[in-house]
């Protein structure tokens, strides 16, 4: 999906000049570098409500890890969410978008000097603030080398920014997708570099409407998050198209767009979800009993999988054939145990839910903290 497409017209037709800057990828993007790099100098100059999202819980090990990041990367996070997944340790991770890395530094403690984390951004100027704090990091976290790299490059060509075939286990990004003009190439090119099993783990905004021309081309709501937003059922659509799964809600926010409704209307709403997508292998295995064994940080009685679904250590559970197949395919596989389900019926799926309902019906969520 581009975003100079109308809603439902394929890739090949002629666009729509419905992006700031008319209807180049290249303008949309040139627009964004030039919010970030230099019209953006800390969080406090953003004029929407989202990027306030620091109140979610989180667990202990996550906020100890954030709250080592240096304050001058801290200040220019302009994320939507929490982009920091169970059981990282040893794992490869990739940042889309990583801005001024505050997500990737703590991921590089949470992964460990035999983990890597790289971060991919476009704008120079976030990427400087990065890279100048890499050693600071690598010390304070006393590790001998850098786990963690800033790479220049666009999330729709990782290819050209040297990102190969099947390297990461993991890729997070907060906020970003929804600048992008091609959302469908940044999903394809995440699959392309993820390894089977691997998971892309990610936070952002999204819309319940079609959204005008009008909103679309408004360079600041654009460069805040806001015009770029996908319709949610989008992301489904998109997922299934690039292969990944189907996407599993684990959080969601609404986001507070009210200094913009003279442009917005009173029909739109944003909301900022975080989703997990897996890249499965091609055969799935069927319907199994599962047992989490325990073990991954944080989650020491129960692991919170998405909105809908909990493991409780010890305790046997039937999943679909997606799920198990989730679970035996990626990093998750060493802490369950899988047994045949015979004829059972799996109790669990990846309900498509509507995130606004879901916010509507729960309050603003997350993953709460737990054995700390
Ligand atoms: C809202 S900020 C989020 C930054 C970071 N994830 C954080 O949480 O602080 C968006 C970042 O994505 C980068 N970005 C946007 N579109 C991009 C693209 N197409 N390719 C690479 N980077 C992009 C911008 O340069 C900016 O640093």
């Amino acid at each position: 999906m581009s975003c100079c497409s109308a809603p439902g017209t394929k890739q090949t037709e002629p666009q729509k000049p419905c992006c700031p800057g008319g209807d180049s990828s290249q303008n949309v993007q040139d627009s964004v570098k030039q919010y970030y790099g230099k019209e953006l100098n800390t969080k406090d100059d953003i004029k929407t409500g989202v990027n306030c999202q620091m109140d979610l819980q989180m667990p202990k090990h996550v906020r100890q890890a954030l709250g080592e990041v240096h304050d001058d990367v801290t200040i220019k996070y302009y994320g939507c969410g929490l982009v920091i997944p169970e059981a990282v340790e040893g794992c490869s991770v990739l940042d889309l978008g990583s801005g001024s890395g505050r997500d990737c530094f703590a991921l590089s403690k949470l992964v460990g000097a035999s983990g890597k984390v790289v971060g991919v951004d476009m704008t120079e100027e976030q990427l400087a603030v990065a890279r100048k704090h890499v050693d600071y990091h690598t010390e304070k976290f006393g590790y001998t080398e850098p786990n963690v790299e800033f790479v220049t490059g666009y999330i729709e060509k990782l290819g050209e920014a040297g990102l190969k075939d099947n390297t990461f286990d993991v890729i997070v990004s907060n906020c970003v997708v929804n600048l992008s003009p091609d959302k469908t190439a940044v999903l394809k090119e995440a699959h392309r570099v993820l390894k089977e099993g691997g998971e892309l783990y990610f936070s952002d905004i999204y819309t319940n409407t079609h959204l005008s021309d009008s909103i679309r081309k408004h360079r600041v709501l654009w460069g805040e998050c806001i015009s770029g937003a996908l319709q949610w059922e989008e992301l489904y659509s998109t997922a299934k198209q690039v292969g990944f799964s189907q996407p599993r809600l684990v959080s969601g926010k609404m986001v507070d767009v009210s200094k913009f409704k003279d442009v917005l209307g009173d029909d739109a709403k944003f909301v900022s979800v975080t989703y997990r997508l897996f890249k499965l292998p091609s055969t799935l295995k069927s319907a199994t009993k599962v047992t989490y064994k325990g073990g991954i940080l944080g989650s020491c009685d129960e692991l919170e999988f998405d909105h809908a679904v909990t493991f409780k250590k010890g305790e046997g559970k039937v999943v679909d054939a997606e799920l198990a197949t989730i679970l035996s395919a990626s990093r998750f596989q060493t802490f369950f145990a899988f047994e045949n389900a015979g004829d059972a019926t799996p109790v669990t799926s990846a309900p498509r839910i509507d995130p606004f309902k879901y916010v509507e019906d729960h309050g603003s969520s997350s993953i709460p903290c737990c054995c700390d």
